[in-house]
């Protein structure tokens, strides 16, 4: 039988967090293992108890927290992943990602991996037409990371503009093609 394939889900705090939630149902019904991971600002926006109850095991935020299993976790989650996919990625942490920087379980996990890297970002327009994030946009791909574009359409603010989040079926696809 296959080894049944292990998918790393990092949430950051944007406003489209809940859209991973049916991310995680669709992958998690497929027969993938799902661990999921949250910044600390994506807990404003979904509770981990969705996440953890939609993927069937505990949601990872807090690195130093002595209920998490693996030792040091980061290292054992990125190890064991076969994708990691950040959904909605935002602007913060893709200027970290961009940067290296490692100051909590996402980004050690996506620099610590040697698997494929997806990264879904979502933000205001204006600030993914911004030229830091168009250079960190560039960076991060230059790393070998795949970028599933955002969509025009509703944003956060009210506004429609190009910074919506790519639909979860397009996100789906990707992935699934990634783990061929
Ligand atoms: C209501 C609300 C919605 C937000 N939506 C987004 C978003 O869609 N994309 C984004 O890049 N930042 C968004 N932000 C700002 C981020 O939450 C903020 O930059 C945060 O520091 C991100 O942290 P993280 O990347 O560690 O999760 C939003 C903030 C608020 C208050």
């Amino acid at each position: 039988m296959n080894k049944k394939k292990e998918i790393v889900i990092g949430v950051t705090g944007g406003i489209s967090a809940y859209k991973a939630c049916e991310l995680v149902r669709s992958l998690a019904r497929k027969g993938y293992g799902v661990t999921v991971l949250m910044s600390a600002e994506a807990k404003h926006f979904v509770g981990p108890l969705t996440f953890r109850t939609l993927s069937g095991r505990p949601v990872i935020s807090d690195m130093f927290s002595e209920d998490v299993a693996w030792n040091p976790c980061h290292v054992a989650v990125a190890e064991k992943a076969d994708i990691v996919v950040v959904v909605p990625a935002t602007a913060h942490t893709i200027a970290k990602l961009a940067q290296g920087q490692c100051d909590d379980i996402i980004s050690c996990v996506v620099m610590a991996t040697k698997a494929k890297v997806i990264v879904c970002p979502a933000m205001n327009d204006n600030m993914y037409a911004h030229p830091a994030m168009r250079e960190n946009m560039k960076k991060i791909a230059g790393f070998g990371y795949t970028i599933i574009e955002p969509i025009k359409g509703e944003l956060a603010c009210g506004k429609v503009g190009l910074g919506h989040l790519a639909g979860i079926n397009t996100i789906l696809k990707a992935i699934e093609k990634s783990l061929k």
